[in-house]
């Protein structure tokens, strides 16, 4: 008896020694989540991409109770700090964290039966701090997952026509090409080309705090 007492509580202080926090998503989870209720179908699980610690996808399915919510993120300490604040609620309608890298071929989630099927994407913040490899993986990726009518659901900032849209984004353009010249803020115009070559179709963009722009498709 003892022993699974001590496990459990060994299981548990590991757990939150991995829940990671970030300031932004804290501060972004409202305003996206409002064009999320206004924008995605009232069913189905809803993919969320690059989900990073998870802080998103608890307050998100907290408010969307009606779907089911599966995180997913290429990096184990991700996966491990979504598990943790997935305890924290446990809310059974948020699936366990799956690893899905957009620049694989196929997805884990292909290779799984959902409660639900897959009716929307949601990718917040990956496209400017990775190559564009990934944004094409995504929009391959959103084409052979979503059902007709399924939304794919951006959020980051953008260049639009080819220039930034505050000094603030100009900066961050240049820092996060210091960290990697592969990474960088993308043109909306160049993310929609690809969405359409890829059979997505461009619905709108709705502007958000601090510089940043939701951008949702229609497959
Ligand atoms: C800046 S974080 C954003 C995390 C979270 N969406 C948020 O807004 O707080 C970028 C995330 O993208 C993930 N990522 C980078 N390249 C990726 C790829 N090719 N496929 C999926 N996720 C990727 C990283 O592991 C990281 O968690």
């Amino acid at each position: 008896m003892e022993i699974i007492y001590f496990f459990c509580i060994f299981t548990l202080m590991n757990l939150l020694v991995q829940k990671k926090h970030a300031p932004a998503a804290d501060r972004n989870k409202e305003p996206i989540l409002e064009v999320l209720k206004g924008c995605l179908p009232n069913h189905g699980t809803i993919l969320e991409i690059a989900s990073g610690t998870g802080q998103h996808a608890v307050h998100f399915i907290r408010n969307l109770p009606n779907h089911y919510w599966q995180p997913s993120d290429p990096n184990g300490d991700s996966r491990n700090s979504i598990s943790a604040w997935w305890w924290e609620v446990q809310l059974n309608n948020i699936l366990p964290p799956l690893d899905i890298n957009t620049q694989d071929d196929i997805w884990s989630v292909e290779k799984i039966i959902l409660p639900l099927p897959v009716s929307s994407l949601v990718c917040i913040n990956m496209i400017h701090i990775s190559p564009w490899e990934s944004t094409i993986g995504l929009m391959k990726g959103a084409a052979r997952i979503l059902p007709s009518d399924g939304i794919l659901y951006l959020y980051g900032p953008y260049k639009v026509k080819g220039k930034h849209t505050a000094p603030s984004n100009e900066l961050f353009d240049i820092t996060l090409k210091s960290q990697n010249p592969k990474w960088g803020v993308r043109d909306l115009e160049d993310v929609k080309k690809m969405a359409s070559d890829h059979g997505l179709t461009f619905v709108k963009t709705v502007d958000m705090p601090a510089n940043n722009l939701s951008v949702i498709f229609k497959k």
